[in-house]
């Protein structure tokens, strides 16, 4: 049985995983902080995969995991006129995004659980990530996503094996029919943004960045930010390590929303709990999240880190994107409006600060 527990956000109560349970009584399911260790003389000889990190992962040590490799992305300058500012290449991971290390971990859980079919909703890559991992698993998965999701992600999706479930209309009505459907089936929804397991995955972002920068924590990430997936990762990951003692300081967190579809951003900026707002369409589909669940624990992890949110400027970020192309960098728009985001905020960072970010998903699926 496993000895990671789950506990509401709002009473604090204890939950072992379950699952037929996605959602406690009240509020959301986060992870309850279990011991961290960071042995880098094992660590190092290991595999260079996110699993390196097996005394910081809510795994059981011999417990086959259902890898595809994922992890260890390099970390390099994106340009040599400014050697502080890195790129995290999680675009050439196993399905091209940064949600296999989610997903990875996720699934490996749901196995463990004994999950025989899944539920995941998304607006493109956590689907393909979850099809991809459920074939590894031999998990039997179903994936509802807008109907307007880029042509390629859906085929990667079929390609698994997922069955597709396209519902027309917003990425919220989406996950409105696939929590209808995991209610009225009894399957497991495997969920990026309720599952705690699936922010335990994406937290390897911050163990690898410590490890490649020799072991300390860089001073700024510019993070996209929709659901949160990545960001909250980060905030876990270079907590761990904090509460380890492998760091003395948090990295700042700088998150960034698209201007036409910006929910934390603006409870940010009035400093109110995030509320819907209507997504007016952005070429950032990644970051287009209109009522983002985590949206207040999102401002929360920010302000703990002395970070902030800002805004992708939607006429930016076709340019954002050439340019990263012409550096030899092929990513999607999400990742081209974080860029964009980034150069506009660049002058409120001391040029002797280093600065990571990801680079999220690949320029192949659009
Ligand atoms: C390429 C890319 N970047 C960033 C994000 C944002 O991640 P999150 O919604 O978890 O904040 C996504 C989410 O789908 C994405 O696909």
């Amino acid at each position: 049985m496993s000895s990671y527990n789950f506990y509401d956000s709002i009473s604090r109560e204890k939950y072992t995983p379950d699952v037929n349970q996605w959602k406690p009584k009240v509020g959301l399911f986060n992870m309850e902080p279990y011991p961290v260790d960071f042995p880098m003389e094992n660590i190092i000889k290991r595999q260079a995969s996110m699993w390196r990190y097996e005394e910081a992962l809510p795994i059981h040590k011999k417990e086959p995991t259902i890898s595809l490799g994922e992890g260890m992305t390099p970390l390099i300058v994106l340009d040599d006129k400014n050697p502080h500012f890195l790129v995290k290449m999680d675009y050439l991971m196993p399905t091209g995004s940064f949600k296999d290390r989610g997903a990875a971990m996720l699934m490996a859980k749901a196995k463990e659980m004994g999950a025989q079919s899944v539920i995941a909703d998304s607006s493109g890559n956590a689907g393909t990530s979850i099809a991809a991992y459920c074939a590894r698993a031999n998990i039997e998965c179903h994936v509802y996503t807008p109907s307007s999701t880029s042509e390629k992600k859906l085929a990667q999706i079929k390609a698994h094996g997922a069955q597709l479930h396209l519902i027309p209309g917003t990425r919220e009505q989406t996950a409105v029919a696939a929590k209808e459907a995991v209610e009225k089936e009894g399957i497991f929804y495997a969920s990026h943004v309720y599952n705690p397991y699936f922010y335990e995955g994406t937290k390897t972002f911050a163990f690898e960045i410590w490890e490649q920068l020799h072991y300390t924590a860089p001073d700024t990430l510019i993070l996209p930010v929709g659901n949160g997936t990545l960001l909250l990762g980060a905030y876990i990951g270079f907590n761990d390590l904090k509460r380890a003692g492998a760091i003395q300081k948090m990295p700042k967190i700088i998150g960034v929303q698209s201007e036409h579809c910006a929910p934390i951003e603006k409870a940010y900026r009035e400093n109110i709990s995030v509320s819907s707002v209507d997504n007016k369409g952005t070429k950032a589909e990644g970051i287009a999240i209109g009522y983002p669940p985590r949206g207040d624990q999102i401002i929360e992890a920010v302000k703990h880190t002395n970070g902030t949110i800002i805004i992708a400027p939607e006429n930016q970020i076709e340019t954002a994107g050439k340019d990263l192309a012409n550096k030899g960098f092929y990513v999607e728009p999400t990742t081209a409006a974080t860029y964009a985001a980034y150069r506009n905020y660049e002058q409120n960072i001391a040029k002797t600060e280093t600065v990571v970010m990801p680079l999220c998903g690949s320029g192949l699926k659009k």
